[in-house]
């Protein structure tokens, strides 16, 4: 942990479909690493549980409903940014209900396991692609 910088806490997911593809969002202009691609996911509120915070991320961001059960063992993302330090578990969920729809990036991609590396992401994300390429 960098010192003096507040921490955040994000939850985010790796959604893997049928052909074992995995999602990845492009973060809107107008906020920060736009353009980059990122797990979805979103900050965890006050007093919230992260897994419920993923779950009301999901149903905001893409429309989808995730059963608690079905939020998979996960790996932490730790990153010192200029202004905070994040850190970030990573889900991994295989089923939802619902039809992923984008309600709020610029785009959303489902993208092979080796072909994450081809998508700039925001540095904290980055790590994480070799965890699920092996992982997958
Ligand atoms: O919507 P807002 O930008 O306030 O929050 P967020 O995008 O959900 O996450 C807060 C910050 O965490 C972002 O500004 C990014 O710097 C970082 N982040 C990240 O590095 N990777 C992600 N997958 C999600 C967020």
């Amino acid at each position: 942990m960098s010192e003096g910088l507040p921490t955040v806490l994000v939850v985010a997911v790796a959604l893997v479909d049928a052909d074992g593809r995995v999602l990845i969002a492009q973060r809107p202009e107008g906020k920060q690493l736009a353009g980059l691609w990122e797990f979805p996911g979103g900050k965890v509120e006050a007093g919230e549980r992260p897994e419920a915070a993923l779950i009301r991320e999901l149903r905001e961001e893409l429309g989808i409903d995730v059963a608690e059960a079905c939020l998979a063992p996960f790996v932490f993302a730790s990153h010192a940014y200029d202004s905070f330090h994040l850190l970030m578990p990573l889900y991994l969920c295989r089923r939802w209900s619902g039809v992923v729809r984008n309600r709020e990036h610029a785009a959303l991609k489902w993208v092979r396991p080796n072909q994450l590396a081809d998508f700039p992401m925001p540095p904290a994300d980055e790590p994480l692609v070799a965890w699920l390429r092996d992982l997958l």
